[in-house]
């Protein structure tokens, strides 16, 4: 048609990410079906989608399968297949070994090859198109995430009738890091084509809007931004905002109180010979998360003598990611050679030290695990967020057990209460984990309290809905907030 559209260009809320929210689960005679995948993005928006006519339009996670469009728990699902070269260049290059390192502070050294920026450019625009083709007239577009951040201009050039909302679940960086992207001016310019980008933190949204100020050189007024054409002309207005993601907390409070999972958590601690401290990592396996670190901190107090095996046991569980990723398999041969290492010197026959578990769990076995756990170790060197702090805490329903955090987590600003520690500071790690398992109940049940009611009040639906909110807010709303 004439606007671009097509017949299937019927749905009046959209989500484009660069996964479905669906696993393939292959039966026992072989047949294949789909099944929703855990998480809290599907949660917080299943319930709008379903309302609104949503469809959700992503990548289905194999290389060179076209998969034609279906519909999966009230859900249209519209999958945008990739070639194995474009999972390559696109995925494991450009987004997972340029973007996801530069973002996260430079942990690792971000690779910029323009081979791969080109095959960045050639599928988000295939995602563009394919959500140009499924966006009803005047429908709410909301793209999600770094794999995607070309999108929102491409689909504002095709559709201008849009509303285009973007979150950036990870965070963003000081300018001073994102000037090294040479690609630097484009990406914003695609993240401006929204009227809405979110970022988990201000200090996120006060990067990006400093890095827009610097590098395109447009006035910045409070969070909004004066767009301009192609040829310094004002074009629009766009915002940035901070909207910290959060969790389906009382479904996992509900999961929390199942006495089969509460009988679980007992299990998992008899597995281990009944210890006195049962701490528990749960992570990626992924170099922001500060693995080494923790293992380090550990590993050093058994050393020392203030931690004993048999009577403290540290569960740690990598599952796998990206595994194809240079810097991703250099991690893993790391902490494995020092689990390696801790295990072999401090294990007895009956007990270890650390048990390491390369695997991920269906959601029910991740929340016997936080139940089993007396402290929590959230040691990220850099993340967004961190979803793991938060169904830490919402599955405490006793308000017992502690949480060690790492400030440089984004949920770090909502749990305060939390054991703030700086990762890289492994005295401190230390001291900290010692305190956390000495901490007396009631001080322990005080912390827990306010944290949960944290996260009880700003839960993902909440998220969901304040972003919505502000994406929907009109011209003239949006001058009366800038008098304000
Ligand atoms: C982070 C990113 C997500 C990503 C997830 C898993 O949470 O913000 O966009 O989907 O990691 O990584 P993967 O590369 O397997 O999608």
């Amino acid at each position: 048609t004439a606007d671009g559209t097509t017949g299937n260009a019927t749905y009046e809320f959209v989500v484009v990410a660069n996964r479905l929210p669906v696993d393939r689960v292959t039966g026992e005679s072989g047949e294949s079906s789909w099944k929703r995948a855990p998480g809290g993005l599907v949660t917080a928006l299943a319930p709008v989608m379903e309302n609104a006519d949503g469809a959700w339009v992503g990548w289905h996670g194999a290389p060179d399968e076209e998969v034609a469009p279906f519909d999966n728990n009230g859900i249209s699902i519209v999958p945008v297949p990739l070639s194995a070269d474009e999972v390559n260049l696109y995925y494991e290059g450009f987004s997972n070994s340029t973007l996801w390192p530069l973002y996260h502070d430079v942990i690792v050294a971000p690779e910029f090859h323009r081979n791969w920026w080109d095959s960045y450019k050639t599928v988000n625009r295939r995602f563009a198109e394919a959500t140009a083709a499924t966006a009803a007239e005047g429908a709410t577009v909301w793209v999600q995430d770094y794999q995607l951040q070309l999108v929102p201009k491409l689909l504002r050039d095709a559709r201008p009738d849009l509303k285009i909302g973007f979150f950036n679940h990870i965070p963003f960086p000081s300018v001073d890091l994102f000037a090294q992207l040479p690609w630097r001016k484009r990406v914003l310019e695609g993240l401006l084509g929204a009227d809405l980008i979110g970022f988990q933190r201000p200090s996120d949204a006060s990067n990006f809007l400093r890095a827009v100020r610097r590098v395109l050189g447009f006035t910045v007024r409070g969070q909004q931004i004066h767009v301009q054409d192609g040829n310094g002309y004002p074009q629009r207005i766009a915002r940035a905002e901070s909207h910290p993601i959060s969790i389906d907390t009382a479904q996992i409070s509900r999961m929390a109180k199942d006495p089969e999972i509460q009988a679980r958590a007992k299990e998992i601690r008899r597995g281990l010979g009944n210890p006195d401290v049962v701490l528990l990592g749960v992570d990626r396996l992924d170099y922001t998360k500060g693995i080494r670190h923790r293992l380090k901190a550990f590993g050093e107090l058994i050393d020392d003598g203030r931690l004993e095996v048999g009577g403290a046991a540290l569960v740690q569980v990598a599952s796998p990611s990206r595994e194809r990723v240079g810097e991703y398999m250099r991690l893993r041969d790391e902490i494995e050679l020092t689990v390696g290492r801790i295990n072999g010197e401090h294990d007895t026959v009956a007990h270890t030290a650390i048990r390491y578990l390369h695997h991920s769990y269906p959601f029910e076995e991740m929340v016997a695990l936080y139940l089993a756990a007396d402290v929590m170790l959230v040691t990220a060197l850099r993340d967004g967020m961190n979803l793991v702090a938060k169904e830490y805490i919402a599955a405490h329903v006793d308000n017992k057990g502690a949480l060690i955090l790492s400030e440089f987590a984004g949920a770090a600003d909502q749990l305060k209460h939390a054991f703030l520690v700086n990762p890289h500071d492994i005295d401190e790690l230390k001291d900290k984990i010692v305190e956390a398992i000495h901490l007396p109940e009631p001080e322990a049940t005080r912390r827990m309290r306010i944290m949960r009611r944290q996260i009880s009040t700003n839960d993902v639906a909440r998220w969901s809905r304040k972003f919505l909110e502000s994406l929907a807010k009109t011209d003239a709303e949006l001058s009366l907030d800038a008098r304000n």
